[in-house]
């Protein structure tokens, strides 16, 4: 197979002091700048194309940024170190196909539950440490101690995406404690059932905070500790099939998800340079306690029974059935991983064939 030069990662966990971890196997050692890693305190302070000593509970690892980023004998913290200026003899290869990419990681919002919980279990199945990232932060730590209880890496966090100082420090303290950040999914969302004739000021605010807002808080803070920490990065939002067709009743949530469709896409744009691929991802009718709420509204407004609301969003659906959270999940995890590394701008509609673009 013809060798391709690509970018690749390495995240160590924290390992007794002074272990030796030898990780050449998996690049031919020709290629390979560092084959081995040893752990003995804080700070990375020592390189050569040998051997790197470095400290600290996660190491994010990118050779070829050690090629044009780290000056041999420097000090760095937590593998953060751009502009030193000296290249080092480094040229990575390694086959197509071949992964030695571990444990990135990624904040999920509104994780606690539905969907986003869906997501971040399916991510730690992938590899990746997930924040469970919620308003409801009883459930969002229940969600992390089942996902560590089984043998992930997960964290809770409690947050209200639509306030921007909080979700900023949020990520920041997600990065701190699971090492890194490499993909945000912003999920969270709310879906109040709005007859025009109900809006008010103040539930247009609120369903725009939360829904819209929240989204490039989310993306200002990512793309900010991302570029912070010399890499790339992805961005998915929830959208919704009420936002590639307009469904009647949710005149607020349906807009809002048209607007996640519109800032993916002038993300992808703005972000495309620094490494950074923006997404959307449009679920159908997906069996949460969203959902369920929506239909229960919808019935009671035309003065009939929730399992009719239901059918109201369940009878277009040309696969026949309505969407477990997990047919959701499966879709976002390809949007988070790298084989969608040259999708940007796009909103993958997973509805099992509402609407059809
Ligand atoms: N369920 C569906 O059929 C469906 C369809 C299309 C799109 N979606 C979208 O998928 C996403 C997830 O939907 P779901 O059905 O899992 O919803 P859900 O209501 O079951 O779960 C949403 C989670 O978000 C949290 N949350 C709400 N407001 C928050 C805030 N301000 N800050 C932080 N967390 C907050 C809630 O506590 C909850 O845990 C939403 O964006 C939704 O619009 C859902």
């Amino acid at each position: 197979m013809q060798p391709m030069v690509r970018s690749w990662s390495l995240q160590l966990q924290l390992r007794p002091a002074n272990e030796i971890i030898t990780w050449s196997s998996y690049v031919p050692p020709s290629y390979c700048c560092a084959s081995t890693l040893k752990r003995t305190n804080q700070y990375i302070t020592t390189f050569d194309a040998h051997k790197l000593t470095i400290f600290g509970e996660n190491f994010y690892c990118k050779p070829r940024e050690f090629a044009s980023h780290f000056t041999y004998g420097k000090t760095y913290t937590n593998g953060v170190a751009r502009h030193c200026g000296v290249r080092l003899p480094i040229d990575v290869k390694q086959p197509e196909g071949a992964c030695i990419m571990n444990k990135e990681v990624a904040f999920i919002t509104g994780s606690a539950q539905g969907i986003g919980e869906a997501i971040a279990r399916r991510l730690v199945k992938d590899g990746f440490a997930v924040a469970i990232a919620d308003l409801n932060f009883e459930l969002a730590t229940k969600v992390a101690d089942s996902i560590n209880d089984d043998g992930g890496k997960a964290a809770a966090f409690k947050v209200d995406v639509s306030d921007r100082g909080g979700f900023q420090q949020a990520i920041e303290d997600a990065s701190d404690s699971l090492g890194d950040l490499n993909v945000l999914i912003n999920n969270a969302g709310i879906a109040p059932t709005t007859p025009i004739d109900t809006i008010t000021a103040e539930m247009f605010d609120k369903v725009y905070h939360v829904n819209v807002a929240s989204c490039i808080w989310g993306m200002q803070a990512a793309t900010a500790l991302f570029k912070g920490k010399g890499h790339g990065g992805k961005i998915i939002n929830a959208a919704s099939q009420a936002g590639v067709v307009g469904n009647a009743n949710l005149m607020l949530y349906s807009s809002t998800k048209f607007a996640i469709r519109g800032l993916t896409q002038v993300a992808a744009k703005d972000l495309a340079k620094d490494g950074i691929t923006a997404n959307a991802y449009a679920p159908g009718i997906v069996k949460t306690p969203m959902m369920m709420d929506i239909a229960h509204q919808v019935a009671v407004n035309a003065g009939k029974d929730d399992e009719w609301g239901m059918s109201t969003f369940s009878k277009d659906i040309t696969l026949g059935r309505l969407s477990e959270a997990s047919d959701v999940a499966n879709a976002v995890a390809f949007l988070a991983g790298h084989n969608s590394d040259y999708i940007t701008g796009q909103t993958l509609i997973v509805d099992g064939g509402m609407q059809f673009q």
